[in-house]
């Protein structure tokens, strides 16, 4: 065996199979808002995670250190699967009326145009980016346990947290290689700013749309309760503010929020040996 085949990425590609027959309509919280909050992310996850994907694959070969290479193939193999699970609940829903795969097709074509018109280097900062993002909902997700005791069902909350962790786990690839070929402030910063701004504009459109299509557009007692628990005092999304804003920081590195105990406690209890 050479010494290049022997190096191991630090963290596993695992292979999942969920089933999503049975999930119950509002499966989190027992609430539409929340519930569709979370079909609102699913939907983009497939063809985001691709794009992600192949910003990384623009650049691999550019890459020459085997470390390196090895975490980049192993983060395109944990957001391959992220992708075809994600997709495959997608598809559930869809058939139970909840259309996500209309924004899937939506959300794929803004991609398509984004590789188009975007650069290497530009490519790789939005993903960089939107990993920032993920990985901070994920850590998050995996420390507010009075909301992950709301995922009522078992393998839709099997399913977020195995996503959260590995979110957790490969936070800094993309960010490492974007330093390694680029170090450009002002396009990593600017281009947070901007992905910002277009996923939520996107999110609260396709908020709306669910809420719409499934007859809750004018359930305000849901559209309270689910915006004061993201947004609202010690909110979900309240209390990321300064993880998520620290990434404008020169210094920043996604390794300076420390999530490993997190990512130990929910392994164990998904039972990952790895
Ligand atoms: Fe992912
Ligand atoms: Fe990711």
């Amino acid at each position: 065996m050479t010494a290049q085949a022997q190096i191991k990425a630090s963290f596993p590609v695992r292979r999942m199979d969920f089933g999503f027959e049975g999930v119950p309509k509002y499966w989190f919280h027992n609430d539409p808002f929340l519930t569709h909050f979370l079909s609102n992310l699913s939907s983009l996850f497939p063809e985001g995670e691709f794009f992600f994907v192949t910003s990384m694959r623009n650049i691999r070969d550019k890459i020459d250190d085997p470390v390196m290479q090895k975490e980049i193939s192993a983060f395109i193999g944990q957001e391959a699967m992220h992708s075809k699970e994600h997709k495959v609940f997608n598809d559930y829903a869809t058939a139970q009326g909840i259309d996500v795969d209309y924004f899937h097709r939506r959300v794929g074509k803004l991609l398509k145009f984004g590789h188009k018109i975007l650069s290497h280097r530009q490519q790789l900062a939005v993903t960089c980016a939107l990993e920032h993002f993920t990985a901070t909902v994920a850590a998050q997700l995996m420390r507010r346990e009075d909301q992950t005791n709301e995922m009522h069902d078992p393998v839709m909350r099997k399913m977020w947290l195995w996503h959260a962790i590995e979110e957790s786990e490969h936070k800094s690839v993309c960010y490492d290689a974007y330093q390694r070929l680029y170090t450009d402030y002002p396009t990593r910063a600017g281009t947070m700013v901007v992905a910002m701004i277009i996923l939520s504009a996107v999110v609260a459109d396709q908020q709306v749309r669910l809420m719409a299509k499934d007859g809750q557009l004018f359930n305000f007692k849901s559209w309270g309760n689910g915006l004061w628990k993201l947004f609202g005092y010690k909110g979900f999304i309240t209390q990321v503010l300064p993880e998520l804003f620290d990434y404008f920081r020169p210094g920043f590195h996604p390794e300076d929020h420390d999530s490993e105990a997190l990512e130990q406690k929910y392994k164990a209890e998904l039972g990952f040996q790895g």
